[in-house]
Order: structure tokens, then sequence, then C-alpha cells
């Protein structure tokens, strides 16, 4: 892409999580030359179906499906070497190389086995009202590494740190020693296995570890488009999130600044994906739940099972207000909205526009967990529509009551909505307004991506 065309996007969740954003990143991929991720790490699951095979991608941005993309890690990311191993060499064997285009960032973290066992043992540990229900990627205790620093491994460290293993071995009898604490029984953590895998890590990663601050402005610089690919989801992000039930890192665009080290205000095109409902993994508040048949039957529709975790996904409707509240903090400026077709059949269709807790109504997301928890949501129904929308290629084709209820969302949380998901596949997909002229695809039109 040159110059003229230059410009910089990022598709992130304005949700729990799981909002298709994998698939609104593989759409636009063929417009941009470089893709980042910035945030999280293999606790992400981001699908792309292109027709009968499926590629579930937890570490490498969805860009590295392109050949001639240039697959970025940046340094905001905590990074699994062995989960990443694993996925380039799957990816090998189903034909696509990611070698000379896969960069990690030598800032980055490294998850080690260690971390993974105290994310499954603190969650053990804790009373069952306090568990996350996290993704047992050891998340957590690596940010919790990076923000203690003496507890740290970077990807830099594999290269130039000599003394490696024997911090590396101190780190390991520190937290035998918490791990033993808090479990109230001996918990053993094998340090050999450790820094072999680290090993393994530095002999097979070193050829991608770069300063990829530096790669990114000298591309954006030369005038190359830069995709920011958002891992999870903005209600699960560490400082605006359903906090204490969140993830550890900032999931929304003002993550692209510390993760990818690029001012976020370089970025103009802002992608906030949803689902046309609402659904989350894991413990913590859910007002618009549907803890009955119409909450199974969206999550068999629409096959809601974790994508790194197999977990069933909890359903319930589209929620406005929290929807609103991360449109708001994003400074989106487009809304992704996906799983249109999952809600076909139904004979009306609720939408949470307000929380009510005692006789206090709220428009917008209360800090307290405990306050959302007894939150009773305010339920406007729209009503539903027969048609399969697999086959629809353009808005104006959609059901009359398809285009109403998107167009009621697009009245209550203050956005357009540019891109619609009506299928799992790659090309069910509908465009509208100027993202499709950013993807090269005519206005109103479905366009097939070849990667
Ligand atoms: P991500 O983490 O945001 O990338 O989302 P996931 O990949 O974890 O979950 C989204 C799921 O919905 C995946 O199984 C996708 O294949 C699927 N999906 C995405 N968009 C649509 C859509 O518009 N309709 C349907 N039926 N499925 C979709
Ligand atoms: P993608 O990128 C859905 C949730 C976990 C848990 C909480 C904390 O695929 O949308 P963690 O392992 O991060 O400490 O877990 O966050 N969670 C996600 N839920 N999609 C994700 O990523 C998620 N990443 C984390 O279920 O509730
Ligand atoms: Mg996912």
């Amino acid at each position: 892409m040159n110059a003229a065309n230059q410009q910089h996007a990022c598709v992130y969740g304005l949700s729990w999580g799981d909002e298709g954003k994998g698939k609104v990143v593989d759409l636009l991929c063929p417009a941009f030359d470089v893709v980042v991720r910035y945030n999280g790490g293999a606790n992400a699951g981001h699908t792309v179906c292109v027709s009968t095979e499926t590629f579930a991608l937890h570490l490498l941005p969805t860009g590295a499906l392109h050949a001639n993309v240039t697959a970025v890690i940046g340094p905001g990311v905590v990074v699994d070497p062995q989960t990443l191993l694993s996925e380039i060499d799957e990816l090998a064997e189903r034909g696509i190389d990611v070698t000379g285009r896969l960069r990690i960032s030598e800032r980055a973290h490294v998850v080690l086995a260690y971390h993974k066992l105290e994310d499954q043992l603190s969650e053990r540990a804790a009373a069952a009202r306090e568990r996350i229900g996290t993704t047992a990627r050891g998340i957590g205790p690596c940010y919790a590494d990076k923000m203690r620093r003496s507890t740290a491994v970077r990807f830099t460290d594999l290269l130039h740190e000599d003394d490696l293993a024997e911090r590396v071995r101190r780190i390991i009898t520190d937290r035998q020693a918490t791990l033993t604490a808090m479990c109230g029984e001996e918990v053993e953590i094998d340090a050999d296995a450790v820094l072999a895998d680290l090993m393994t890590a530095r002999s097979r990663l070193a050829p991608f570890i770069c300063d990829t601050t530096e790669l990114l402005h000298t591309a954006m610089d030369a005038g190359q488009s830069v995709l920011f690919e958002g891992a999870n989801g903005m209600l699960l992000d560490v400082d605006h999130g359903t906090y204490p039930f969140v993830t550890s890192s900032s999931t929304g665009p003002h993550g692209i600044g510390p993760g990818a080290g690029v001012p976020p205000s370089r970025v103009t095109c802002l992608i906030g994906t949803a689902k046309a409902y609402a659904t989350r993994v894991g413990s913590g508040p859910f007002v618009s739940e549907l803890n009955d048949e119409t909450g199974d039957l969206i999550r068999k529709r629409g096959k809601e099972y974790g994508t790194t975790t197999g977990r069933p996904r909890r359903c319930g409707w589209f929620d406005a207000v929290s929807c609103r509240y991360t449109a708001r903090l994003s400074d989106v400026t487009d809304i992704a909205l996906m799983h249109l077709d999952t809600l076909s059949g139904l004979d009306q269709i609720g939408i949470c526009v307000a929380y009510r807790v005692n006789n206090h109504t709220f428009t917008t997301v209360p800090a307290d967990a405990r306050l959302l928890e007894r939150a009773q949501p305010v339920i406007e129904f729209a009503p539903g529509w027969r048609e399969d929308l697999g086959s629809v290629t353009r808005f104006e084709d959609l059901p009359a009551a398809a285009r109403a209820y998107v167009e009621r969302i697009e009245a209550l949380v203050g956005t357009r909505v540019s891109i619609i998901g009506v299928g799992p596949e790659r090309s069910q997909i509908l465009i509208r307004g100027r993202v499709a002229s950013l993807v090269g695809a005519p206005g109103n039109t479905t366009t097939q991506q070849a990667s």
C-alpha cells in the first residue's frame, strides 16, 4: 500500500471476548502490510473458517494466514514459546510458512510452565465465588512477574543474558515456596524442564526476535499500513472491565501504546467487534444473561464453546449499556456486528437498555462487580425474523426486522454498524460504508478474500 492510501486500523472486542475478531481481521488483511498483536497471550483464540478448513490462532496474529502480511507479536504480549512453536508447526503442516515474516518483540515477556501452574493452583485455592475462571494459560502470573520486574523473563534475555539459567533457578525456588505456602502442601517445579524449554525457545525462535517497535515505525514511515489485532475484549480490560473478573492487560486500542510502542493517535479506524447477542466465558457479572431455553438455543445455534478451553459460553441478550460504555471508552469509529444469522427464528429479540439495582437505574457500567451481580436487566424487545441469513450479500437484502434490529443497535450505541456477520465462513460478511473502500470492496457487498 502506498503512503497516499496509508491508514492504520485496530480490531478489538467491545464485550467479553470471542466477538469474531479473527474473522474481521482476516477480512481486512488484504488491505494491510503488517498485522500486530499487542496484548494478552494464548488466552486468545481467534477463528477463521475458509471453506472446509478452520484455523484457530492463539498467539500468532491472524495476519499470519496471509502470505503478504508481516505478522508482529508486540512488547505487550505474554508469549508461551511452546504454544507459539506448536502453532508455527501446525500452520507449516497446512502449507502456511511464517518464516521471514513473523517478528516477536525482544521486549515481550515469556510465559513459563510455572506461570501456568500458578494460574491453575491459585484458581483452585480461591473460594468458589472468587474464582475468575481463567483460561489457565499463565497470563495473570506472567503479567504479575512483568510488574514485579525481578522475576520476569523477556525475549531479549533469551538472547543476551549470560546468567539466565541461574536467575531462572532462583525464580523457581522463590515460586515454589510461594505456591507451597498458598496450597498448604509441597509444590514442585521441575527447573530442568523449564530450562530445557527455554533453550528450545531460544534456538527455534531466535530468528524471529527483533525490535518490533523500530520495525513498526519504519514500516509506517515508509507508507505501509498497520492493523492492530486486539485480544480478549474491553469488558475484560484490567482497568475498565468488570474487575476483578477480567484479564490482566489493556484490551482496547489504548493498549496499542504500551503493547506495540505506537501512539494510539496514529490509528484512525477503530473497529469494535460485538456479537448480535452477548456471550461470556468464565466467572463474573453478566446482567443480560439468559439462563433459560433461549440461552441454550443461542449457544447451540452459535456453537458457543470456547476456542481456547472448549468451555460452554454463557449467552444472553445484546447489552447496549456495556457496549455503549466500551464504545465511548475506545472512541470506536465502526462496529462489526457478528452472528446476526444466529438470531434467525426467534419470535422476538431482547436488547438490554439499562440495569436496575434496587430503585436505581444505571445506563453505564458501575465499577462494583457485587453491585453488577445484583443488577436486573431492563429489556426492550424487537420483532425477530424467520429467514436464514447465510447467503445474504447486501444489507438491503436482509429481512426488514433484521435491518431494524441493526439500526436500533446503532442508535443505542451511537455508532454505525459497518460490518455484519451472517455466518462463520470467511465470505459470509456484509460491509457497509467507508470500510468497504478500505478493503477495496464495493459498498454493501460481500467480499471473498483470498489468502
Ligand atoms: P474471536 O476470539 O473474537 O476471534 O472470536 P472466536 O473465534 O473465539 O469466536 C467466534 C466464533 O464465531 C468462531 O467460531 C467463528 O467462526 C464464529 N463466527 C464469527 N462470525 C460469525 C458469524 O457472523 N456467524 C456465525 N454463525 N459464526 C461466526
Ligand atoms: P479472545 O481473544 C473470551 C477470559 C477468561 C476469564 C478471564 C481471565 O479469544 O476473545 P485469563 O486466562 O486471561 O487470566 O482469564 O478472561 N478471557 C477470554 N474470554 N475470549 C478471550 O480471548 C479471553 N481471554 C481471556 O475466560 O474469564
Ligand atoms: Mg476467541
